[in-house]
């Protein structure tokens, strides 16, 4: 059967009726692919859930699709969030697709080309505040409690509801749940929507065991590895530059009910593991979507994984076509060469 999005494929784990009108893109049924060199590293079985396949380009699409079925099933005119990017690009594709109005505040000046591009032509109504996307964020909560606007930041329940399905298809996909799940951590939602999928899986006798969550916030982005609020958190993966996470109790419950860790990656570390997923996976991801692998990688350095079995799966958030500027930056540029046989055969060293 072909796949009809997440909320038709889980239905039964989530929160919506036979009344509930599905807005959905087919988002979801994401490839789980077996990483070479990740495995030689670790010595345990990694796979990346390659989440900047779904119809927007991250995992946003699974919580939208609930975010905003469950808007027009209350007859929700207009939709409201702050986002680094993915959301509000996710959020005005979804949007537009129900027919309802989409506003959203992005962090001015720190928020990829095609995030921006994407929210543009969706027709939402685009507002760069000065500010970071915590003082968005705020701002946007405050609208929608005083306004008949919806909000559709991850401290909508609906949006975890619906990005707990990844947990599921992973489960699905190796036939049981993996030993560890490394994911970037940035407002937190996701770690709180897989951990809470994996439980529910485990209760439904779905899957045997339950994984170790793993995870990564940005060095100088990192709140709840430091326990305390950062004011400016800065780094190169803006998608996770976030200093005052939403879901921030969750994360901790996550990582402590499943006997995990939450752990900082540098900048460094972020774009080394995107070059390595890119030059020897072939998987073009985001940079904030490599700090699940720039995690891993740390933690083997440190021995974590030693004597230990298993898999490990790592969540890729986001497309790497969502910030061309950051992979053009980061690498050699191409030789100009006149259009001349013996020139090229020079160039190309023939
Ligand atoms: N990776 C990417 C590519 C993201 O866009 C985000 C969050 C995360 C990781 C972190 O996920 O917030 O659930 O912990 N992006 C949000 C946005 C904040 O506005 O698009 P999280």
């Amino acid at each position: 059967m072909s796949h009809k999005g997440v909320i038709e494929q889980y239905r039964k784990f989530l929160p919506v009726g036979d009344k509930t009108p599905v807005v959905t893109l087919l988002e979801g049924d994401t490839p789980l692919i077996p990483s070479k060199c990740l495995s030689e590293l670790t010595g345990l079985e990694v796979f990346l859930k390659y989440e900047g396949l779904n119809p927007t380009g991250s995992f946003k699409d699974r919580g939208m699709t609930m975010a905003i079925s469950k808007a027009l099933e209350d007859k929700a005119k207009v939709v409201i969030c702050a986002s680094t990017g993915n959301t509000s690009a996710s959020a005005s594709a979804y949007a537009a697709r129900a027919g309802m109005k989409s506003v959203v505040l992005i962090p001015e000046g720190n928020i990829a080309l095609g995030k921006l591009a994407q929210a543009m032509i969706h027709n939402a109504q685009v507002i760069a505040i000065k500010g970071n996307f915590d003082q968005a964020l705020t701002l946007v909560k405050e609208i929608s409690q005083k306004y008949p606007i919806v909000l559709v930041n991850s401290v909508n329940p609906f949006r975890i509801e619906g990005q707990k399905t990844a947990s599921f298809e992973i489960c699905d996909n190796l036939g049981d749940a993996p030993d560890f799940h490394a994911i970037p951590v940035g407002n937190a939602g996701n770690i709180t929507a897989y951990w809470k999928g994996y439980k529910e899986y485990f209760e439904n006798k779905s899957s045997r065991k339950l994984p170790k969550m793993l995870g990564f916030q940005a060095a100088d982005s990192a709140p709840i590895v430091y326990d305390k609020i950062i004011d400016k958190p800065e780094t190169i993966a803006t998608a996770i530059r976030i200093g005052n996470p939403a879901s921030w109790k969750q994360a901790v419950a996550a990582r402590d009910e499943s006997g995990g860790l939450i752990d900082i990656v540098t900048d460094e570390e972020i774009i080394e593991a995107y070059k390595m997923l890119a030059k020897y996976d072939g998987v073009f991801v985001e940079p904030a979507s490599a700090a699940s692998v720039a995690g891993v990688i740390k933690l083997r350095k440190k021995e974590y994984f030693k004597g230990k079995k298993g898999r490990i799966v790592c969540t890729l958030t986001g497309h790497g076509l969502k910030d061309p500027n950051i992979a053009i930056k980061n690498v050699s540029q191409p030789v100009s060469v006149e259009a001349k046989l013996k020139d090229l055969l020079d160039v190309i060293g023939l």
